[in-house]
């Protein structure tokens, strides 16, 4: 260990005069200082001061009331993977010593504790966790968006948010009104929906939102109730905000009325996605035709964009204008990466060109491949949102309820396991290809 490097020490112990005595026999050594004010003296508290603190080592007593020794070094083994703990036992407890191991302990002291075997122990288990170290501050050194992610994490570990799920955050988006981007997103949602797959719908068309409408649900809260306090967001205000759709689909609606939205902050909303999405494993974002702060920030949470367009010429050239900002944007970059591109309302056939223009010129004009065609079906599409039930609920034999299912089948393959080659090929194919049209 170099000279310079400090060992920073929590002390976990019911007793106040323990931790007192063992605070003064560290405060002798220059190497060692000694974290968290006057320590913890609960499993509780010590493994918030640990979060909190980020000691490198953590003195823990076993017998504590409220969370005894054990759990607690599970809790902090499991959140703050940098702190080595080193379990104080009164005698040599060898059920304890075992559980204690098990629950991620490093070493063993036996009280009372001998200064000379305290410094050792402490200087031993720091010098042996020195590759996780490493590897965290490398972790850290990384772009931003993963050092926000863990201090999400750390956030979401002390309200109590559960980290279940997957967290695929998955935004649709389309440059163009009504191009079914809330008949795709409400589809979607409930189509990945089954009994290990959690989803959470969110409306971010927070001035005319109207998944409530497509699911018919009624909601007494909606996400400015969750946004104006998202600094306070826990799991019990979540389950009193979400509504559940009679399917078990979870939704956060959009506010009721169209100036609500001037209050929502968009960074908020970026906040907010982030916080619940680990409770998730798909969350399902229902946006606006618009492109605004609100759009950016949606597009640099979302793992991947669904862009929807239909076959016709406006679209296709609001879809180029929206590729082209995706791709040369510098912040947030990559944009142009997350890219899915969906088809709707496309016709058959029989009806090709009556100003439709057919998937293959598309493809070729915005050098985009296509991930899924939703074929034109009014009929069934609409007495699906009279109803209040997402088509894929009702029928996933016909188009376009089949399409709609097989859409989230393609969503589901690309965000679990596309070979690296694969998206590679994608992601390139797209690329020289805009670099063709835009020069
Ligand atoms: N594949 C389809 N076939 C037929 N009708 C469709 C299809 N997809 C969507 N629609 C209909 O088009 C209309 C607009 O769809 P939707 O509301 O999903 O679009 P949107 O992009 O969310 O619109 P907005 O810009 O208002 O948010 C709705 O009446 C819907 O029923
Ligand atoms: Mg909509």
């Amino acid at each position: 260990m170099s000279g310079e490097e400090i060992i920073r020490v929590l002390i976990v112990d019911d007793i106040p005069d323990t931790r007192e005595n063992l605070r003064k026999l560290l405060a002798f050594e220059s190497d060692i200082e000694v974290v968290g004010g006057s320590g913890a003296g609960t499993g509780r508290e010590a493994i918030e001061l640990a979060i909190k603190h980020k000691p490198d080592v953590v003195l823990m007593d076993i017998n504590m009331p409220d969370m005894d020794g054990i759990t607690a070094t599970k809790g902090i083994s499991e959140k703050v993977r940098t702190a080595a703990v080193v379990i104080m036992s009164v005698q040599s407890e060898p059920g304890y010593l075992r559980q204690a191991m098990l629950a991620g302990a490093r070493d063993f002291l036996t009280k009372p504790v001998s200064s000379d075997e305290l410094y050792q122990t402490i200087r031993r288990v720091y010098d042996r966790n020195a590759p996780i170290r490493q590897q965290m501050a490398q972790m850290s050194a990384m772009p931003a968006a993963n050092t926000a992610r863990a201090a999400v994490a750390d956030i979401r570990q002390e309200v109590g948010l559960s980290a279940a799920g997957a967290g695929h955050v998955i935004v649709v988006y389309s440059p163009q009104a009504g191009a079914g981007v809330t008949t795709i997103a409400t589809n979607l949602a409930s189509a990945l929906m089954s009994q290990d797959t959690r989803v959470l719908l969110m409306d971010c068309n927070l001035q005319f939102g109207d998944v409530d409408t497509f699911l018919n649900l009624q909601a007494q809260s909606n996400i400015s109730d969750l946004t104006k306090v998202v600094s306070d967001v826990d799991q019990e205000m979540l389950n009193s905000v979400l509504v559940t759709h009679g399917s078990g689909l979870k939704v956060l609606v959009a506010p009721p009325h169209p100036e609500q939205a001037y209050d929502i902050a968009p960074e908020d909303v970026k906040e907010l996605i982030n916080l619940v999405a680990g409770s998730y494993d798909f969350v399902i974002v229902d946006m606006p035709t618009l492109y605004d702060d609100l759009t950016l920030k949606l597009f640099d949470v979302a793992e991947r964009i669904l862009l929807v367009a239909t076959p016709t010429i406006p679209a296709i050239r609001n879809t180029r204008k929206i590729l082209d900002i995706l791709e040369y944007m510098e912040e947030p970059a990559d944009l142009k990466e997350k890219v899915l591109f969906v088809l709707n309302r496309v016709v058959g056939e029989r009806d090709k060109g009556r100003g439709t223009v057919p998937t293959a010129s598309i493809v070729n004009a915005l050098k985009q491949p296509v991930l899924a065609e939703i074929p034109l079906g009014e009929r069934a599409i609409l007495t699906a949102v009279n109803q209040g039930v997402p088509l894929v609920a009702k029928d996933t034999k016909n188009s376009p309820g089949r399409d709609l299912l097989n859409l989230a089948l393609a969503l589901r393959r690309e965000v679990e396991g596309l070979s690296a080659d694969e998206v590679e090929n994608t992601t390139e194919q797209g690329r020289s290809g805009l670099r063709a049209l835009f020069g």
